[in-house]
């Protein structure tokens, strides 16, 4: 056993020794999981990561008919030119992180400003990179004048013109639209399986379909995604809720909603590798794809707050969450993108999110802070490299 193997197993039992006695029950038994990570990661700590070549990972991916992109601000490449580069040669697809919410786009209720989606998508046409918009309808992200504006009575009007404008205006460019996402989750406690939201509320379920028939009406040509999360473990909660995304996945396709892929949103925990059940996820791929549904894994990154402060420790159990979890997804044929939700970790949003409580920089993206690539990039490349051609 390496030196940093032994000093990670005590590390990992001090963690969950000390820590079981400050945790609350939750964090106890993520402490505990995390044990169970520490002897799963020293098994494979001898993952050499060997990767042939110095194709970038766009290149990798599309030479199996795959797509790879990231999430990202406008500011970040007004701001910071090299990390735009860097974009450039590492995706074939730009998603907006924020420009396309609802808050970013609606600074009143008559007023569309596209400004800064608008960069975007002409950053993207100018470097012929694919452009995907997130979200058309969700719970978050909604503009402060929203709830003081719209109600019961004028709620479709509100759903049906924004969809509309929005899926109009960048009609034709648009390689997808996440139209609705997690409208989904059972441990909300519905009858219906249905997750909070105003739609939900002032529209009843139906507002989902309907989002999905006015964009189809708008944009015929953009591929339209149901996209949701808390989905890849092996818990009851994400065990009821693949379950529960199946039936609407397959109540909608039979009445015929315009449903064209399933989103995966994919953030992953780093410190719960341990609850990942590829044998369980990979029939859920299956079952998903059966419908004849294209799958798209669109906001990948692995949570590593709750991991050992040792670099070269975390970044080899983020690394192998990464390739264990993209070579299974890369199996199914059906899975035809894999964006992450941001490309380095000067960038993510685990920063404000997700901090690590011992104030050291988060580590959950294919590039460090100082724009290197990391061993998740050498995962994401291996992953590619081995995955089925489309
Ligand atoms: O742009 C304003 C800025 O003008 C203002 O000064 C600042 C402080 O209030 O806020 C800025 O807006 C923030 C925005 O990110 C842009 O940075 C919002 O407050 C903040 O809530 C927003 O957070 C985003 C979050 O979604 C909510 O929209 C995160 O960056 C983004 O990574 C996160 O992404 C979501 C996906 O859309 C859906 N899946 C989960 C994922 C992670 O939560």
């Amino acid at each position: 056993m390496s030196i940093y193997q032994s000093i990670s197993r005590r590390r990992a039992i001090k963690i969950g020794l000390t820590g079981l006695l400050s945790m609350s029950a939750t964090t106890a038994s993520e402490a505990i999981s995390l044990n169970e990570e520490r002897e799963a990661f020293d098994n494979k700590s001898k993952r050499k990561f060997n990767v042939v070549g110095q194709d970038s990972l766009k290149k990798r991916a599309a030479a199996k008919g795959l797509i790879y992109g990231a999430a990202t601000e406008r500011g970040k490449f007004v701001s910071n030119p090299e990390f735009a580069d860097l974009f450039v040669k590492n995706c074939a697809m730009l998603v907006p992180e924020n420009e396309l919410k609802w808050d970013a786009l609606r600074p009143t209720p008559h007023i569309f400003d596209y400004t800064k989606a608008d960069w975007l998508a002409k950053f993207a046409r100018t470097h012929k990179m694919l452009f995907r918009g997130t979200p058309l309808v969700w719970n978050l992200a909604l503009p402060k004048w929203f709830k003081e504006v719209v109600n019961r009575q004028n709620a479709e009007k509100f759903l049906v013109e924004h969809i509309t404008a929005v899926t109009k205006h960048y009609a034709g460019e648009m390689h997808s639209w996440d139209v609705v996402n997690e409208a989904i989750e059972p441990a909300f406690g519905r009858s219906d399986g249905l997750y909070y939201s105003p739609w939900l509320d002032f529209l009843g379920p139906d507002y989902i379909e309907l989002a999905f028939r006015v964009a189809a009406n708008a944009d015929p040509r953009a591929m339209l995604v149901y996209n949701d999360a808390h989905l890849e473990y092996d818990t009851p909660k994400h065990e009821a809720k693949r379950k529960a995304l199946l039936k609407y996945l397959e109540r909608w396709k039979s009445k015929g909603v315009p449903i064209h892929a399933f989103g995966i949103q994919s953030h992953l925990r780093g410190h719960q590798n341990g609850l990942f059940n590829a044998k369980k996820f990979r029939k859920f791929l299956a079952d998903v794809a059966s419908l004849g549904l294209k799958i798209m894994i669109t906001e990948l990154d692995v949570k590593d707050s709750l991991l050992p402060v040792n670099i070269k420790v975390r970044d080899r159990i983020v690394a192998s969450a990464f390739e264990d979890y993209l070579s299974l997804v890369l199996d199914e044929k059906a899975v035809i993108a894999v964006i992450t939700w941001g490309l380095s970790d000067r960038y993510t949003w685990f920063s404000t999110y997700a901090p690590r409580s011992d104030g050291k920089p988060v580590r959950p993206l294919p590039f460090d802070s100082n724009l290197k690539p990391k061993l998740a990039w050498n995962a994401f490349a291996r992953a590619f490299d081995k995955a089925p051609k489309r």
